[in-house]
């Protein structure tokens, strides 16, 4: 026999697992519960979609080494970053305009991280506000700024997330131009957004997910309203978004920002050892390697394709965390091989909850955390940051 199932698990854990027994089976079930135009913006890349492919052939190129002839000892997944502890070596990645997939899908991720002691991003863009985000996660809520040009706008926002309690900003710097995303133009998400036939005969055909979104009302980047009062309609808020945060976080930005935060400063979208060197000298805390799920540069290489050099330039000298492209904890696992010192995952956040509801985000922790602790064991590794010894290099 070499698997079996544990009839010590709840039922309802056990019918989760019975529908949705991967992350994939949560993609699947996801695809008929939201309309397309949803599934699209969440599943797709940029032009086409070729660094989204090239996320996951390169993390299928990544092969580990058991050692079963060593001493098997029980994984230990609980880690400390920025000295503070979590349970798990994984987060959830900054989401941005998640009630559009799952009306209420931040703020079920924030508690689902709450429970289960992970870090739980939000995005500027959020249908959640920092106060919810603060309210639902606790110390677990980390900020994710796309600076405002309007400075008095970035110091208010950086105030409230002060005074929400949140230590760890995450600046996010692979976004100097909105992505090209085809679909997402034809689907009329541009901006500002069209509401056509065709996405209304999309949302009749999934009636859960319309029937949420009346009862919850329309998407709105809820921390940006307080900034939006006197603006009329969705064609305002979406040019007031286009024209307030898309000021390019270049190193002298970055440095202000470092010299304004007391907290713990991180910088998402390095792809390049250069950038994690100027990062360093700007003296930010962590860096989280990313190609942003593949959704800005087409001709970007894959974020684990970049890991392993920049780990081995600054990974001694601040924390080198990393994402784009975890599909399972055995992806998680290959992160950490090549030199990461904490993962963070985006999509299957939101697969998870639009395949089951609030119950999917913890399912999906749930999923990933076993796949990993399953990988160590087969390996015989203790810790995630020990993978590194496991690595295989590609022949
Ligand atoms: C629907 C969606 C919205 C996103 N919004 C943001 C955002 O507002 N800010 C940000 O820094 N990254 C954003 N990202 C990128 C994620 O934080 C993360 O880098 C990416 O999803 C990782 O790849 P994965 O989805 O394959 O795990 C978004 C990604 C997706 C899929």
């Amino acid at each position: 026999m070499d698997s079996f199932t544990d009839n010590r698990t709840p039922p309802m854990v056990q019918s989760l697992k019975r529908k949705s027994a991967c992350i994939p089976d949560l993609r699947r079930r996801a695809q008929w519960r939201i309309p397309r135009f949803a599934l699209e913006y969440l599943r797709g890349g940029c032009n086409q979609d070729l660094a989204v492919r090239r996320n996951r052939s390169a993390l299928d190129q990544v092969c580990l080494r058991p050692d079963y002839l060593t001493p098997s000892l029980k994984p230990v997944l609980t880690t400390e970053l920025f000295g503070q502890p979590y349970d798990l070596p994984f987060g959830i990645a900054p989401l941005g305009l998640t009630g559009l997939i799952w009306p209420q899908a931040s703020l079920m991720h924030a508690r689902a991280a709450k429970a289960s002691n992970i870090p739980f991003v939000l995005s500027t863009v959020s249908t959640i506000s920092i106060e919810q985000a603060a309210a639902a996660a606790a110390d677990n809520f980390w900020f994710q700024l796309y600076p405002p040009t309007d400075r008095a706008i970035c110091e208010d926002l950086l105030n409230r997330v002060e005074a929400a309690g949140c230590q760890h900003l995450v600046v996010t710097v692979d976004v100097p131009t909105a992505g090209q995303r085809p679909k997402d133009t034809r689907n009329g998400l541009a901006v500002p957004p069209k509401i056509t036939l065709r996405s209304i005969a999309q949302s009749v055909l999934c009636p859960e997910w319309g029937i949420r979104t009346l009862k919850t009302g329309l998407p709105q980047f809820a921390s940006l309203q307080p900034y939006m009062q006197n603006l009329k309609n969705l064609e305002d808020h979406a040019n007031f978004v286009r024209h307030h945060l898309r000021e390019p976080v270049d190193a002298a930005l970055l440095q202000r920002l470092r010299e304004r935060w007391q907290g713990k400063l991180i910088v998402k979208g390095i792809n390049h050892v250069d950038d994690a060197r100027r990062a360093l000298e700007i003296g930010v805390d962590g860096i989280i390697v990313s190609n942003h799920g593949g959704r800005q540069l087409d001709a970007a290489r894959a974020s684990i394709e970049t890991l392993p050099a920049i780990a081995a330039a600054v990974g001694d000298k601040l924390t080198v965390m990393a994402d784009s492209g975890v599909e399972s904890g055995v992806d998680i696992a290959r992160f950490y091989a090549c030199g990461a010192q904490f993962v963070f995952t985006g999509r299957p956040f939101l697969y998870g909850v639009a395949a089951h509801g609030e119950p999917g985000a913890q399912h999906t922790i749930d999923l990933l955390r076993e796949e990993l602790e399953q990988l160590m064991l087969q390996v015989h590794c203790q810790r995630p940051t020990a993978l590194v010894q496991h690595l295989l290099k590609a022949v």
